[in-house]
């Protein structure tokens, strides 16, 4: 029942993301520059709202455009209701809807789709993952130096000591591919397939995460925060490999030379 409502919300709401998108919207700015917010964020928030609340209208729910709905419950859905707006809003159809599922505070399950490529990847925890029903696996490459990366920037810069800037070019300029696509949700979920052998952001939320990290770790991948320690989706920085690379990456990440 639980996983029957997380997919029925998040393919609904995939297709309030379809049918809009060739659609004129209104968009609006958030906090720092170019940190949008758009007509169709809420109408999939609304959408993703009125399943949940059909089955489990007591449930928590934590949502980016919407904020908290507390509740007395052990069940809480994490929701990003478009990962990827600044795409989505300039028509690139790099974006998805995004939601993880905690039980008791630990993530038991996720789902995200991206209705442009009909991409559903899903997991329950101890169950594997899946893209389309058909289960999962991270890559196997070793090295990171022969690895394919992808990394995301925040809306606000960073001033920090090895900030994103400065960790991308270290790997640019070895001619390491680092891709920068606009969804981390996205971004975790193809190192989930096995696409990217690793992916390391600096500041994201609960919401951008939530789903792609269980899918990551189902899919045999491995999790952390920025210094390696177990991942928790309310801190910001993250690093999800394939787990092979993890070590070396974090070295990087925290100032190392490669
Ligand atoms: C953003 C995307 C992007 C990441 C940003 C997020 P939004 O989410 O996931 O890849 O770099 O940090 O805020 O605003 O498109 O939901
Ligand atoms: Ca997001
Ligand atoms: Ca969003």
């Amino acid at each position: 029942m639980l996983k029957a409502t997380l997919l029925r919300a998040v393919e609904s709401a995939g297709k309030v993301l379809k049918e809009n998108i060739d659609r004129s919207f209104t968009i609006s700015n958030k906090e720092g520059i170019n940190n949008l917010v758009t007509e169709v964020d809420h109408k999939s928030e609304e959408v993703i709202f009125s399943v949940i609340k059909e089955s489990f209208p007591d449930h928590y729910i934590l949502s980016e455009e919407s904020g908290e709905i507390v509740q007395d419950s052990s069940y809480k859905w994490i929701i990003d209701p478009i990962d990827g707006t600044v795409n989505y809003a300039n028509g690139i159809p790099i974006c998805c809807v995004s939601i993880g599922i905690e039980k008791d505070g630990k993530m038991v399950l996720g789902a995200v789709y991206n209705p442009f490529l009909n991409e559903l990847f899903f997991a329950e925890r101890g169950e594997g993952a899946t893209l389309n029903e058909k289960k999962i696996q991270v890559s196997n490459h070793a090295d990171l130096i022969k690895s394919c990366m992808v990394t995301g920037f925040p809306y606000t810069y960073l001033d920090m000591p090895n900030g994103p800037l400065q960790v991308f070019e270290k790997f640019i300029r070895k001619g390491i591919p680092v891709r920068r696509l606009g969804s981390a949700a996205i971004d975790l979920c193809w190192v989930a397939a096995g696409r990217f052998d690793g992916f390391y952001e600096h500041k994201l939320n609960a919401w951008d995460s939530a789903a792609g990290f269980i899918i990551v770790e189902e899919a045999g991948g491995k999790v952390t925060d920025l210094k390696g320690e177990y991942y928790n989706p309310y801190q910001p920085g993250i690093i999800a490999t394939n787990g092979k690379i993890h070590d070396e990456l974090i070295r990087v990440v925290n100032g190392g030379n490669l």
